[in-house]
């Protein structure tokens, strides 16, 4: 080959080297599963608390004979610290799982998982879209139960990161019940769903025997999506799924994007309060639901929840409070036990997704699962604003001092 040839073949090797060597890299760059996103890594990852103390094997050990093994999901997450610890508590054994994702602050995620982890509860740090991670899980612990409550939140977010949901919500729910039909004997299901599926329904109180078929947001339809995903695992694979519509849940650990907490954050800092409000003026209404309450219906759903085996139950419940309050009466009490007057900016409600009105119809959740929501908005608010001002005593770390939610 004489030098003169050389311009003509470099270009060609060059493309032909780029085409295999990008193959090369699609390859390995996909998880032995396929096309997941290329984020979320298959590497195993660590199942022993930094410190080394805490096992996986340890934490998946029920103190109580009989007790159940369950994995909870989202561990770090506001409802799922709460269930880890209400769980372990009557004797049961927890793993938890959470990826600590960016959406809000993680400090309060790592505070949540340091306290669990002092109650024997580990929390595996991955993505639920790892499904060797969770094979793993399901091998060491051998789970009786799964309380799928990993997500990702928030309705107004989906305008700013829509993919967030596509990936947490759906993709990451086919990822664990795909490892979850595996299993011998495969572990029952009970998973977060949410008030939000009801949309643009107006005839209160929301029943599960409504239509469910109007979203207001992307969050709403993914969380419908779930309903749906789990519809089919329970017909085709016979899994026991157990849906839960959570109706404004609120109380100590709570999230930051969540009223209650943005609410006494903007209090504290003489910041104003935006309060939204529907057409013509007219006030937002939630059902506010305490912590403990929702925690008392998903356990109650843990031990209702019938065998994974053919025919295997397909259930929804609403656990909501049956008693919607507007959002200036939540503020009022907020006042009242900061002790402060809020600064309130009243505005129209953007176009992002929230739903003017939400009220639970919560018989079904009663008579079959023994649901019974018992704290009063006053007596659920004071306990929030007592753990607020004890949690953040000597002041606010640097970045939740700088958060600000949609
Ligand atoms: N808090 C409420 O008022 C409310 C209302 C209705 C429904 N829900 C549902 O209840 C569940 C719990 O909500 P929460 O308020 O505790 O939210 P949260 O955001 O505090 O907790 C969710 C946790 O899941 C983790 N997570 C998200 N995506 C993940 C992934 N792909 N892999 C592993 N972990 C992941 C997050 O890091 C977070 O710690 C969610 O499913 C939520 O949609 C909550």
């Amino acid at each position: 080959m004489t030098a003169a040839t050389f311009p003509s073949v470099t270009p060609w090797v060059i493309a032909a080297t780029s085409v295999i060597a990008c193959s090369v890299f699609t390859f390995y760059s996909k998880t032995p599963e396929g096309n997941a996103p290329k984020d979320n890594l298959p590497d195993l990852p660590s199942f022993v608390s930094s410190d080394g103390k805490l096992s996986a094997e340890a934490s998946c050990t029920p103190t109580a004979e009989g007790g159940k093994v369950v994995l909870v999901t989202g561990t770090g997450g506001f409802i799922g610290y709460h269930a880890a610890l209400a769980l372990r508590a009557r004797g049961d054994a927890v793993l938890g799982l959470d990826n600590f994702n960016l959406y809000y602050p993680t400090k309060l995620k790592r505070d949540r998982a340091a306290e669990l982890e002092a109650n024997k509860i580990l929390t595996v740090e991955a993505d639920l879209n790892n499904m060797p991670a969770l094979r793993k899980a399901m091998e060491v612990c051998r789970f009786t139960h799964v309380l799928h409550l990993a997500a990702q939140a928030g309705v107004r977010y989906a305008t700013k990161d829509p993919h967030s949901y596509v990936s947490s919500n759906v993709a990451a729910f086919v990822a664990l019940l795909e490892v979850c039909k595996e299993q011998k004997p495969v572990p029952r299901v009970v998973y977060a769903s949410s008030s939000s599926v009801y949309g643009l329904n107006t005839k209160v109180p929301f029943s599960e025997a409504d239509r469910v078929d109007r979203p207001a947001s992307l969050y709403a339809a993914t969380k419908k999506a779930d309903e749906m995903i789990a519809h089919t695992y329970n017909h085709v694979y016979h899994i026991a799924l157990t849906g839960l519509r959570f109706f404004t849940v609120y109380g100590p650990h709570g999230r930051p994007d969540m009223a209650a907490f943005a609410f006494a954050k903007k209090i504290s800092q003489g910041e104003q309060v935006r309060i939204f409000q529907g057409p013509g003026g007219t006030e937002l209404e939630r059902d506010f639901t305490y912590i403990d309450d929702i925690v008392g219906g998903c356990l109650g759903a843990l031990d209702k929840i019938g065998e994974s085996q053919k025919p295997a139950p397909y259930k929804l419940y609403n656990l909501g409070n049956r008693n919607p309050v507007n959002v200036s009466y939540f503020v009022d009490l907020l006042e009242e036990f900061m002790g402060k007057p809020a600064k309130r900016h009243y505005m129209p409600l953007p176009a992002t997704g929230d739903v003017l009105r939400t009220h639970a119809d919560v018989s079904l959740a009663t008579t079959e699962l023994g649901y019974n929501p018992t704290t009063s908005l006053r007596d659920g608010m004071k306990k929030f604003v007592d753990w607020y001002k004890e949690y953040y005593k000597n002041g606010m770390d640097k970045e939740m001092a700088e958060y600000q939610p949609m």
